[in-house]
């Protein structure tokens, strides 16, 4: 008995420092904010509206999601899919990790977020022309809003899970449900 409950003890300690290492490495990184020319980093940013994934760590404002998401012209005829892609491209200059995508004024996005994108929004469209009638492909629509199309690594690439449950819900489910009860396991037999 006693064995378990120092297993366990040792257990809780594992998960503890576990976490604080995540914590402490997110404080530390210094991430400039590449959008506004590097005279800025990342930091907690609350009511990020139509980017609240990004509120941990911010290269935005609060007013400058608002505005931006206030001039945007209506879309009809798209999916829940197109939405949240589009959506989810509109927030790229919150992101904390822009140094590494968004590059001389210039935002570099994964080849396949704008196939998949131009692919769920085909029938849909700003106006009368659909974007399946406006582009030939992927790479045409995002060329077309002045983005540069990169084949491989170091791309903007998008994450549909910031429209479902929340990732980092995720990870802490997996945590106490899955490690935990496993360690546990291993301390009693
Ligand atoms: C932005 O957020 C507002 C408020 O939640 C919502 O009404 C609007 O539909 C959103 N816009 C987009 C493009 O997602
Ligand atoms: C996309 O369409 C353009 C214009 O028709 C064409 O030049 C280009 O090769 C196409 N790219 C891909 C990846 O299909």
């Amino acid at each position: 008995m006693k064995d378990l409950v120092v297993c366990i003890a040792f257990s809780l300690f594992l998960t503890f420092t576990g976490s604080e290492e995540v914590r402490y490495e997110t404080e530390e990184e210094q991430k400039p904010c590449s959008y506004f020319y590097a005279d800025r980093y990342a930091k907690p940013e609350g009511g990020l509206v139509n980017c609240s994934w990004y509120s941990n760590q911010a290269c935005c404002k609060r007013t400058e999601v608002t505005s931006v998401f206030s001039n945007i012209e209506p879309l009809h005829s798209a999916s829940r899919s197109c939405r949240n892609q589009l959506n989810y491209l509109m927030c790229f200059f919150c992101s904390p990790d822009q140094h590494l995508w968004f590059i001389k004024q210039k935002l570099r996005v994964c080849a396949e977020y704008c196939d998949s994108l131009y692919e769920d929004c085909l029938k849909a469209g700003v106006g009368k022309r659909t974007f399946g009638e406006e582009y030939d492909n992927g790479t045409m629509f995002c060329e077309a809003q002045n983005f540069e199309v990169i084949d491989g690594a170091s791309c903007f690439e998008y994450d549909p899970d910031v429209f479902g449950t929340a990732a980092l819900t995720t990870v802490d489910f997996l945590l106490f449900s899955v490690v935990l009860p496993f360690l546990i396991s291993l301390c009693v037999l």
